[in-house]
């Protein structure tokens, strides 16, 4: 079995700094891996990555981040990567990881993601050249996730983004803004590998639960929606009635 512990949109500047780590500590008794699904700083200022590398670095378990939208506001994403990195945290941008734990190969392919909207309501790459510059972005992020979660050799397959794959887990949210949160595109690459389970973030209003409609399990893990430090998901249980139990 492999205990996955999940949040997103951590939000950390100074005043975080303190909140998450006890429950932090305490992770080896409960997971074995923590993955965070972006928006990990308010602003994306390497202070503020400096503060989150604090909070979130040097624990007893591997830690495995994407960026959000969020983390890109200062345009320092590179260096706000080196920062989480320095503290021995996996930051994903289209590729993955594999860590062995308890005998088993736990795969994590990541990408921010990006918007576009969803089947019947989606954005198209048409007219002007800002329109295909927008839908251009969603298609190149998805076509790397896609690659990178077919190409990750692994006994349980995890695909973590910001922006949502599907509309099940925005519930919640306005209508309106869903072309915003998440993209079709990214459900579909999700669902072109044997992903076991796809956790995002972005959506703080939506809803935990979601499915891709290739039957692949989303959790939107947004520290908003799940409203504790981390949810627990199992994968690889002998129990088979026990399919991602939420902690
Ligand atoms: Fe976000």
């Amino acid at each position: 079995m492999i205990r996955i512990a999940a949040v997103g949109d951590v939000h950390v500047d100074k005043d975080v700094v303190g909140r998450y780590r006890p429950a932090l500590e305490q992770l080896p008794d409960v997971a074995d891996a923590l993955l965070i699904a972006g928006d990990l700083t308010r602003h994306g200022t390497v202070d503020e990555a400096k503060c989150m590398a604090t909070e979130f670095g040097n624990l007893a378990v591997p830690v495995v981040v994407v960026l959000g939208n969020h983390d890109h506001q200062s345009d320092q994403e590179a260096e706000l990567s080196q920062v989480l990195t320095d503290a021995g945290i996996i930051v994903l941008e289209g590729d993955s990881t594999v860590l062995e734990i308890n005998g088993h190969r736990l795969g994590v392919a990541g990408a921010k993601g990006f918007g576009g909207g969803f089947a019947g309501a989606c954005a198209s790459s048409f007219g002007e050249r800002e329109m295909k510059a927008f839908v251009g972005t969603t298609e190149a992020v998805a076509e790397k996730l896609g690659a990178a979660l077919r190409s990750t050799e692994c006994d349980a397959l995890v695909a973590l983004t910001h922006y949502a794959p599907v509309p099940e887990t925005l519930v919640g949210e306005p209508l309106e803004i869903y072309p915003f949160l998440g993209s079709y595109l990214l459900g579909q690459a999700i669902d072109s590998a044997p992903t076991a389970l796809a956790l995002h973030g972005h959506a703080h209003h939506g809803s935990e639960r979601g499915r891709t409609p290739g039957g692949v399990p989303v959790r939107n893990v947004a520290h908003a929606v799940i409203k504790q430090a981390y949810n627990v998901y199992q994968l690889l249980s002998d129990n088979v009635d026990a399919e991602l139990v939420s902690a």
